[in-house]
């Protein structure tokens, strides 16, 4: 039997009535509008505690991928507490400016940069920007020489790895845009040891999301480990590595999750003796645990051979289903007798065969107005939500023990 506290730590049934850290989610059901996504900053705090506690030797600078959810909130809570910001566009370079994010702990990430972000991000004075190819870095310099400012760059190397991930969050391969060829890596520090703008301080990498095994980590780990030392070797300066993000959390009973602790390991084991600053970008680890999708069933609807459950959230609020197949825990706010037990597919309201969030289910008889959660919502939902179909877009909640905490995000 799998508990709920395993998808949120501050989710659990008491009398049959789900609670969501202190609040009775039947309450929340009657008090706003659904669908509703909520979020627990307790869980949020353990997370990130969690993850730092992990780190025995290595103290590394944790920037929030804030891709993952870019809710203002998320982003005080994090950098309250020493986080930095992994930023990917103008647009998360603002917002994390303009909430008072230090400018010296923001990196800059992502494939397909603009110039003019690239300008502003240098004008900004930030940590540094992670360049993904000669052609960019050879941009960097132009921009650089024209403002004159220099900047620190970290080179994110792509070290053909296979993440073991699905195919379309898999970054690491050859054949994926990202990153340099780990065999251009030499060439480049050569190019720019002595270029007065551009300060190759390091490398990066990202090798994909949602990864489970601590396998691929290890290996593309211990490929970046050795470039570092062939370059040191060669007499290059290296202070620098960023280790990207990627560990990934649970969504349903069938997935089985690496251990944190066994991801730090392998990182202190690597690094610790090599003098480096260690960067890391965890996205979906911090906050996709915290958050829930409260949502209402509109009506059942009986087909030929088997019956849908129709809820008002839909493809438009969690693309994750539609876009990976990805399953989420789905559970219900009022739980009854188990006995008799109903196969559901549960789907959503677009107009679309693909919006459906779980095909399938077994669950107590519903019916229209009847709430359900569902659960691992945090990361890549609300930041990846559209306006398709033209529905209201969901609120987004925060609750802290009994608090409410309204967000406009
Ligand atoms: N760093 C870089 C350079 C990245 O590209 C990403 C995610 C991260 C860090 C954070 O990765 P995380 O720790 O969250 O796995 N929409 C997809 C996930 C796309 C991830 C993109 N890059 C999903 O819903 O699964």
């Amino acid at each position: 039997m799998i508990k709920v506290s395993e998808y949120n730590k501050f989710l659990s049934y008491k009398k049959n009535k789900l609670f969501f850290e202190d609040l009775p989610l039947i309450n929340l059901g009657e008090k706003f509008n659904t669908p509703l996504f909520c979020y627990s900053v307790s869980q949020i705090e353990h997370n990130l505690e969690e993850l730092h506690n992990a780190f025995k030797k290595v103290k590394p600078l944790i920037c929030y991928a804030l891709k993952a959810n870019f809710n203002s909130n998320i982003i005080k809570i994090l950098t309250k507490r020493g986080c930095g910001i992994d930023v990917v566009s103008n647009g998360e370079l603002q917002k994390s400016l303009k909430i008072g994010v230090d400018n010296k702990k923001i990196v800059f990430s992502g494939v397909g940069k603009t110039s003019k972000e690239i300008e502003i991000a240098i004008k900004k004075n930030i940590k540094q920007i992670n360049v993904e190819s000669i052609e960019e870095l050879d941009e960097i310099t132009s921009i650089c020489k024209k403002i004159n400012k220099t900047i620190n760059i970290c080179l994110r190397v792509n070290p053909d790895i296979n993440a073991q991930t699905h195919e379309k969050i898999s970054t690491g391969r050859s054949e994926d845009k990202f990153g340099i060829s780990d065999k251009r890596v030499f060439e480049i520090f050569k190019k720019y040891q002595t270029n007065k703008f551009v300060k190759i301080i390091g490398l990066s990498i990202h090798i994909g999301s949602q990864i489970e095994l601590i396998e691929p980590f290890y290996k593309a780990f211990k490929k970046i480990k050795l470039q570092i030392l062939k370059l040191k070797k060669k007499g290059f300066k290296v202070s620098s590595l960023d280790l990207g993000g990627g560990v990934g959390i649970k969504y349903n009973d069938k997935n089985k999750i690496l251990d944190i602790k066994s991801y730090a390991r392998i990182i202190d084991e690597l690094f610790s003796d090599l003098d480096l600053e260690i960067i890391i970008e965890p996205g979906r680890y911090l906050v996709g645990s915290s958050g829930i999708i409260l949502s209402r069933v509109i009506r059942t609807k009986s087909g030929n051979n088997k019956d849908f459950v129709i809820i008002d959230a839909g493809m438009d609020n969690l693309i994750r289903p539609a876009l990976y197949g990805a399953e989420h825990k789905i559970l219900p706010v009022k739980k009854k007798n188990q006995t008799n037990l109903n196969v559901y597919d549960i789907v959503g309201p677009i107009c679309e065969s693909s919006d459906v969030f779980i095909k399938k289910m077994k669950i107590h008889r519903l019916k229209a107005e009847d709430l359900i959660v569902i659960c691992s919502t945090g990361a890549y939902g609300s930041c990846m939500a559209s306006k398709y179909n033209l529905r209201e877009p969901a609120k987004e909640i925060f609750i802290k023990k009994k608090k409410i905490i309204l967000s406009d995000n």
